[in-house]
């Protein structure tokens, strides 16, 4: 076990973890955050998809001790960010994007993070963009009209 100092959503958590583990554990297991969900564990379906200074990565795939001080974002994070619902969760709330729900924090966390770099993403940039997030109940469609809503609202 090793001691980390991580600072996630704005505040700085001390945790004893073995250093391999991945932060999708420490986020769920020790610091409570379980907005940020577990699918495959091999990197393949984007559920735990969290920011790593703002940019979207895999925490299942992310050990603890590779962090060091790189700010982490997740789900419950993104509010605080901007201090109001973000234009993706509004868009999403508008067009009733989610069905089971339970891809949508990974998929919300990568559309963020897209639209940081992104502002105004062609259809191709979304797609290559969200294309490491699976749902399987093929919320697809509407995950891009929400994004392209996003962008538009965020432009205005
Ligand atoms: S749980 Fe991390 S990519 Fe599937
Ligand atoms: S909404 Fe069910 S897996 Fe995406």
């Amino acid at each position: 076990m090793s001691k980390f100092n991580l600072k996630v959503n704005g505040k700085n958590h001390e945790v004893d973890v073995d250093p391999t583990t991945p932060v999708l554990w420490v986020l769920r297991d020790h610091l409570n955050l379980i907005g940020t969900k577990f699918g495959c564990g091999v990197g393949s379906c984007g559920a735990c998809t969290i920011h790593l200074n703002g940019r979207a990565l895999k925490s299942c795939q992310l050990p603890v001790a590779a962090v060091g001080t790189q700010p982490i974002t997740t789900i419950e994070g993104v509010v605080e960010e901007v201090g109001e619902m973000h234009p993706v969760q509004k868009a999403w709330l508008e067009l009733d994007v989610a069905q089971c729900g339970y891809c949508q924090t990974g998929q919300i966390m990568a559309a963020v993070a897209l639209l940081k770099t992104k502002p105004n993403p062609t259809e191709e940039e979304i797609e290559s963009a969200m294309s490491g997030n699976i749902c399987r109940c093929g919320t697809y469609v509407r995950i891009k009209a929400a994004i392209q809503q996003a962008a538009k609202s965020s432009t205005k």
